[in-house]
């Protein structure tokens, strides 16, 4: 049965980051005859512009008859000042994911030896960097009840979120992190708050739990306040890390930068039968939006995930990551990862090259 593949391009440089992945996606759908099904949805802003919702029904049928999903990026100034959160564009992310119970997040960040110099730390603490963020993506702080903004008796108002995490999501999550840990260098650390918050004992217990169950993976664990600091102190001491949805949040970006460009960081979104989502880590970037200056590659390698975790292309996958170090290897850079003496391209030019070097 041919597989039906859904690409959201979303918002800002989410259209032309995702135009180039799908040429990449649709060139391997040829070279090793996938018979792959492409169709289109809004997500985001532009989606809330286009129907009045950030998902709109159509988007999200689409979605839950999909095995895989294409996401650009959501987001803008443009759509900050919406007063009904449930019309923003981040909710149509938030939105899609609960639904599709994508809550299995990997987010790799690996150091292409090929910009070793765009990193901001010295070479030598990030080179060969090749760690794994396991980040839980459907509960915690993000989704826990009660939530909203309140006005007390004294005419104050008050915001409030709710940390919340029950034992099955850990467990479900944890099962992610230990079997990932399994197939890499078999050490995970698990990060919380635990000195502090409640919801992260309980975590910790069921890691430690579930560590019984996988005799030969090294587990440790770690404040969160000092794994972001360990990020840029000492990041190869990591293998895998796993985190609720926050921590997650907040410790990717931070590991996205030790790579030298958030522009090159792809991402998984899973569900428990490894259905998948797949974006960039980055944003939406209105800034650059538009004007051929974003880097396409997170995008490329989030095709390259889920040709080997949706599609069990694992092949094709390595054909893709292969491009984009041959592309890196000519020197060819957008401007996020560009150093002296390179060849400065567009987003499309970096398009092009992976697709010729494919
Ligand atoms: C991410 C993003 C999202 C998140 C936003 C856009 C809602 O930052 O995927 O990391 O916080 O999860
Ligand atoms: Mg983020």
């Amino acid at each position: 049965m041919s597989k039906k593949i859904l690409v959201l391009p979303g918002d800002g440089i989410g259209p032309e980051i995702v135009a180039e992945a799908v040429k990449v996606l649709e060139a391997v759908d040829r070279r090793f005859n996938m018979g792959l099904v492409i169709d289109h949805g809004l997500v985001g802003g532009s989606a809330y512009d286009a129907t009045g919702f950030p998902l709109p029904e159509d988007s999200l049928n689409k979605a839950l008859a999909a095995d895989a999903i294409l996401l650009g990026a959501v987001g803008g100034p443009k759509w900050d000042k919406l007063e009904d959160r449930s019309k923003r564009p981040e909710q149509g992310l938030l939105d899609i994911r609960k639904n599709l119970g994508l809550f299995g997040n990997l987010r790799p960040a690996i150091l292409y030896p090929q910009l070793a110099d765009a990193s901001t730390l010295k070479p030598e603490v990030v080179s060969g960097l090749d760690i794994l963020i396991v980040r839980e993506l459907t509960g915690g702080i993000y989704f826990g009840q009660p939530r909203g903004v309140r006005t007390l008796e004294n005419g104050e108002r008050e915001g409030y979120n709710t940390y919340v995490y029950n034992e099955s999501e850990i467990r479900r999550i944890g099962r992610v992190a230990f079997e990932s840990a399994m197939k890499r260098n078999k050490k995970l650390c698990s990060v919380d708050k635990a000195n502090v918050l409640e919801v992260t004992v309980l975590w910790r217990e069921i890691m430690e739990e579930m560590s019984k169950d996988y005799p030969e993976v090294e587990l440790s664990h770690m404040y969160v306040d000092n794994a972001a600091m360990q990020l840029v102190r000492a990041p190869k001491q990591f293998d895998v890390l796993v985190t609720g949805n926050m921590f997650g949040d907040i410790l990717s970006d931070a590991a996205a930068m030790l790579t030298g460009s958030i522009g090159m960081l792809p991402s998984a979104s899973l569900d428990k039968n490894n259905k998948g989502m797949y974006e960039p880590c980055h944003g939406s970037a209105p800034d650059i939006a538009g004007q051929g200056l974003a880097n396409p590659l997170a995008t490329i390698l989030s095709v390259a995930m889920m040709l080997r975790y949706s599609l069990d292309q694992g092949v094709a996958a390595d054909a893709i990551e292969a491009a984009v170090s041959k592309v890196l290897d000519q020197g060819l850079r957008t401007g996020d990862i560009f150093s002296e003496g390179m060849t400065r391209v567009s987003t499309s030019e970096m398009g092009e090259a992976v697709l010729a070097a494919l």
